[in-house]
């Protein structure tokens, strides 16, 4: 399974999403998640990221372990994304600032 981690917080590109073979994204307010349930670890969306924010669940650092639990318990909130829209308005200036889960909204 792949999944989506901190960096996407805030930015929201979703370039990942018009890739995805099977739906697999849904989206918050400000931050996006796969769905452990439909992702065929196909690797597509991982280069589509302009944050550089999904990983393989094996490949994970360790520090973004606990957003395997957040990616399976959000896709089962929020609704799927299955197109490419705009960016947040201020992805630019919170790609790759540090700490940004106290920023997500659910
Ligand atoms: Fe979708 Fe493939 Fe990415 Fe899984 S790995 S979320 S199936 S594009
Ligand atoms: Fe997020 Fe990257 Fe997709 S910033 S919305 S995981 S393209």
């Amino acid at each position: 399974t792949f999944v989506v981690t901190e960096n996407c917080i805030r930015c929201k590109y979703t370039d990942c999403v018009d890739v995805c073979p099977t739906d697999c994204f849904h989206e918050g307010p400000n931050f996006l998640v796969i769905n452990p349930e439909t992702c065929i670890d196909c690797s597509l969306c991982v280069a589509e990221c302009p944050a550089d924010a999904i990983f393989d669940e094996k490949d994970l650092p360790v520090d973004q372990r606990h957003f395997i639990q957040l990616n399976a318990d959000l896709s089962q909130i929020w609704p799927v994304i299955d197109s490419t829209s705009n960016p947040m308005p201020e992805a630019e200036q919170w790609v790759d600032q540090p700490d940004k889960l106290q920023f997500l909204e659910r």
